[in-house]
Order: C-alpha cells, then sequence, then structure tokens
C-alpha cells in the first residue's frame, strides 16, 4: 500500500475543508450539551419524585418541547446556509481551472492552459498553494464522486453533466482524493494523488507536463519496442511517440507520478511490473488486460521504459 498521505476532513488544508470542519464541530459540541442537557432531566424527573405544578410541566413541555429545539436548529440551519455562498461562488477570473472525470477505475485529468490549450496526465492533481482552483467534474461512465477530504467538499461526477468545486489549498503537502460514489468492483481501488505545492514547483511541474517525452535511454529503448509491439499504445497515449490511446491513462510523464493503477500500489519498478503481469490480481476488475505472456526480461525492460518517462 501507498504510504497514507493526509485523508482526514478534520485536519483540513483547504478553504472548503475548513468550513466543513468548523461545520463538523459546532454540530458535535452542539449535540454533546443538547444530549447532557436532556438526559440530565431525565435523571432529574427519575430522581426527583414528586409532582409539578402545572405551570412548570407547561413550562417544560413548551420550552423544552418547542422553543428550545426551534431556536437550535434555526441556529444550525442559518450558520450552514451562511456557508453555502462562499462555497458555491464562482472562482475568480484568471483561476486555473482542471477538468476530472471519473472513468471505471481511474481519473483522467486535463488542465486548461491560459493559452486556451489543454494538457492532459492521470491520477495525479498538482495544485499551487494558495490560489483558488476551479474543478469541472465529469464521469465518462457511471457515478463517481470526486473528494479529497482534507481540501474541500465532494462532488459527484455524473455523465453528461458537469458539476464545479472550487477549492483553495492553504498547506503544502501529499494528499489522497478518494472516489466516494459506489461504481463498481474497484471502487475502493479508485483513488488519486493531490500534490500542493510552491508556485515555483508547480510551475515547473507544469512546463514539464507541457512538454512531450524525451526520448529514454538506451535501455528503455528496448522498452520502448515492447511497448508497441504489446499494443499499450492502443489505449494509452504517451505524447512524442506513436502511442495515441485515449481509453487508459496517459503515461507521457508516467515516471514522475507517485503511484500506480489511480494510487493503487507506489511507484517503483517491481510494482509496475507487478501491475503488468498481475492486474488483476492487484486491482480485480480492472479493464487493463494483464500480460502474462511477457518474459520477465521483457517486463523489466518495459518497466525501465515506463519509470524513464519523466
Ligand atoms: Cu468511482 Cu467509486
Amino acid at each position: 500500500m501507498i504510504p497514507s498521505p493526509s485523508q482526514s476532513a478534520l485536519d483540513p488544508a483547504g478553504t472548503g475543508a475548513d468550513s466543513i470542519a468548523s461545520l463538523f464541530w459546532v454540530m458535535v459540541v452542539g449535540g454533546i450539551l443538547i444530549w447532557l442537557i436532556v438526559v440530565g432531566l431525565a435523571i432529574y424527573a427519575i430522581l426527583v419524585p414528586g409532582r409539578h405544578d402545572q405551570k412548570t410541566t407547561r413550562l417544560l413541555v413548551i420550552g423544552g418541547g418547542a422553543v428550545f429545539p426551534t431556536i437550535v436548529l434555526t441556529a444550525l440551519l442559518t450558520y450552514g446556509l451562511a456557508m453555502l455562498p462562499e462555497l458555491q461562488r464562482p472562482a475568480p477570473e484568471g483561476s486555473q481551472v482542471i477538468e476530472v472525470a471519473g472513468v471505471r477505475w481511474w481519473w483522467r485529468v486535463v488542465y486548461r492552459l491560459p493559452n486556451g490549450t489543454k494538457v492532459e496526465t492521470a491520477n495525479e492533481i498538482h495544485l499551487p498553494v494558495n490560489e483558488p482552483v476551479e474543478f469541472k467534474l465529469t464521469s465518462e461512465d457511471v457515478i463517481h464522486a470526486f473528494w479529497i477530504p482534507a481540501l474541500g467538499g465532494k462532488v459527484d461526477m455524473m455523465p453528461g453533466r458537469e458539476n464545479r468545486l472550487k477549492l483553495v489549498p492553504n498547506r503544502v503537502g501529499t494528499y489522497r482524493g478518494v472516489c466516494a460514489e459506489y461504481c463498481g468492483e474497484a471502487h475502493t481501488q479508485m483513488a488519486f494523488d493531490v500534490i500542493v505545492e510552491s508556485r515555483e514547483d508547480y510551475d515547473a511541474w507544469l512546463s514539464r507536463l507541457k512538454k512531450p517525452v524525451v526520448q529514454g535511454s538506451e535501455a528503455a529503448s528496448e522498452g520502448r519496442q515492447i511497448f508497441e509491439a504489446a499494443g499499450c499504445g492502443a489505449c494509452h497515449a504517451i505524447r512524442g511517440t506513436s502511442a495515441d490511446g485515449v481509453v487508459g491513462p496517459e503515461l507521457t510523464h508516467f515516471g514522475s507520478r507517485r503511484s500506480i493503477g489511480a494510487s493503487v500500489l507506489p511507484n517503483n519498478s517491481d510494482n509496475l511490473i507487478r501491475w503488468i503481469a498481475e492486474t488483476h490480481q492487484v486491482k480485480p476488475g480492472v479493464e487493463m488486460p494483464a500480460f502474462e505472456t511477457l518474459s520477465p526480461d521483457e517486463l523489466r525492460a518495459l518497466s525501465l521504459y515506463l519509470g524513464d518517462l519523466k
């Protein structure tokens, strides 16, 4: 398993998650207080027998049964509703727009560049710290849900519809995003990595992402031939090569990603070999066929080629 990056909604590192965590704590503390009052009154009624006069009884029934809940529920509703405009306000002009599509069981990630062009990656999202970002979320098959618990709220991804999510990450770090809507066999293995970094690191990453791959080392070129011969390019794209498939995750800078298979395994050579040869043991239900016929040497060369794509 991947050494787990932060995935806690109670340790917020973004504006949306801040509001949700505050709301959660207000509800928990408020709920405990009300529980204590109700249980306290119940215990009082049991331990102190005797009749109360009619006036006290009426006061308790009207006050405790109607006035008190009305005040508490109105206060909570007002507090919750007051957060909505901030969460729903569109991201400011010039914010980074990132289109993410849920696909059984991985994430297509497309960065819209200021000049209007797009650049695609998969299963990993980089964000500049303290800058607003807007996600445009959709699905290519069934309903998924996009959720980075530490950064913001959860939003459904529906086929044929575009939902939006705005957030401002405010702490550098690596966070885990997950699919939060049951979508089939590999639902629990549909996660992604979110890397919040300084503006400089983000710019450096984005400019690397834009470039097609540079031809790998001599050793990797054997792996490239195997990649082509095995037909991997029918599903996967590697910009700068003949591989231009769109069915599976884009692999142009695969070697720089943290994980394999939508955050299922840490990205290293041994895991990649396992992924290619035993795909269905690693992630039951995955659409990619296992390439069991490749020899250990071929698998090693292939993993070298893919690991070299940085
Ligand atoms: Cu996608 Cu659950």
